[in-house]
């Protein structure tokens, strides 16, 4: 029958038939539940002949990699090299005002990154490696026809695949998609019986340029990318503290690149502006905003602007999609 445990024990089979016992695989983590998933699964049929990499570009959210790498390490015991890119992305994207090209850039250094770990891997183990783990899932796969035999009708909404920014495609990688039949609930209760941490299944989607497109303009302007990490963490705590955190399907602060007016104790403060958004969503091609109670986005509000630095104002944005995008940029 159609079971996630006999999913499991099917995908297990195929993975090292399709490996073999000599090859090896690599796979990105994103920080993501699919990747994580899909990586775990792999690892569970090949061992450490799966090599994973980590890449910390500096538009992370407070203290995401060390989050992301214990659950990898500790829980997981995935094998994981963490590279810290942030100069090299911000390096890049310092005076890149253009949404398209903000994105265009962190794609691009992306895959230099983990071509270089590719090319280390080859020199570390004498031979190339050569698989590619991807945690592609059904609605990114299928555009108007689903597989044949794979029992699927297709009245779900199709989401358009938004990876981390594409992957080298001189390097000659054979793909492993071991997520491609699965919807995303399905995922969740795989990564379930894998032991990957509930908390960590439950976490809202983030895009793979990260704050890069939640700083607006310029990410290296001043301190704004840690300004928005801090409000931003103030704001999900939050929401988690006030147990909305499960029934909203993505929620985050934006910062803005303008200045107001404020004043903080008898001090005139030409500071910046941040604003909140919280969407609830099925796929996240429509969305909705969220309601929050008064009295919660005052608390929240007070708290930013008591410990964040540089902030004095907070907005929140109410609109849908569409009109708006779930991000700002
Ligand atoms: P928008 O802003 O287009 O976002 O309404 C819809 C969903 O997609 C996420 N998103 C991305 N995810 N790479 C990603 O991995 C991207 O470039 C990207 N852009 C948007 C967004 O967070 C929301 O969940």
């Amino acid at each position: 029958g159609w079971s996630m445990e006999n999913v499991l024990d099917e995908e297990i089979k195929v993975i090292k038939s399709t490996v073999g016992t000599e090859d090896h695989v690599i796979c990105a983590l994103s920080g993501g539940v699919d990747s994580t998933v899909a990586a775990t699964l792999v690892h569970k049929a090949i061992g450490d002949r799966l090599h994973c990499i980590f890449v910390d570009n500096g538009l992370l959210r407070y203290k995401e990699r060390e989050r992301v790498m214990e659950t990898f390490e500790r829980d997981l015991h995935l094998p994981v090299t963490c590279v810290d890119a942030t100069d090299q992305f911000l390096s890049e994207l310092k005076g890149v005002v253009d949404p398209e090209k903000k994105r265009k850039i962190i794609g691009k250094e992306f895959i230099s990154i983990f071509d270089a770990f590719a090319n280390d891997l080859e020199k570390k183990l004498g031979r190339k490696p050569s698989y590619l783990v991807q945690g592609t899932l059904y609605p990114d796969v299928i555009e108007s026809c689903p597989p044949p035999g794979s029992g699927r009708t297709h009245s779900h909404t199709i989401k358009s695949h938004h990876n981390v920014g594409g992957l080298p495609k001189d390097m000659k990688l054979k793909l492993i998609e071991p997520l491609k039949l699965l919807f995303k609930d399905e995922v969740r209760q795989l990564g379930r019986i894998l032991d990957v941490p509930q908390g960590f299944l439950k976490r809202h989607p983030f895009p793979g340029p990260g704050l890069a497109v939640r700083v607006l303009g310029d990410v290296t302007t001043g301190n704004a990318l840690d300004v928005l990490r801090q409000v931003d963490e103030i704001f999900i705590q939050s929401i988690k503290d006030a147990g909305l955190y499960d029934e909203i399907w993505q929620a985050f602060a934006v910062f803005l690149p303008v200045r107001s007016v404020g004043v903080q104790g008898d001090q005139r403060t030409h500071s910046h502006v941040v604003a909140l958004r919280a969407v609830t969503s099925q796929d996240g091609m429509t969305a909705d905003w969220y309601y929050f109670e008064h009295k919660f986005l005052d608390d929240v509000s007070r708290k930013i602007c008591n410990s964040v630095r540089g902030v004095n104002r907070v907005v929140q944005d109410i609109t849908s999609k569409p009109p708006s995008t779930i991000e700002w940029e």
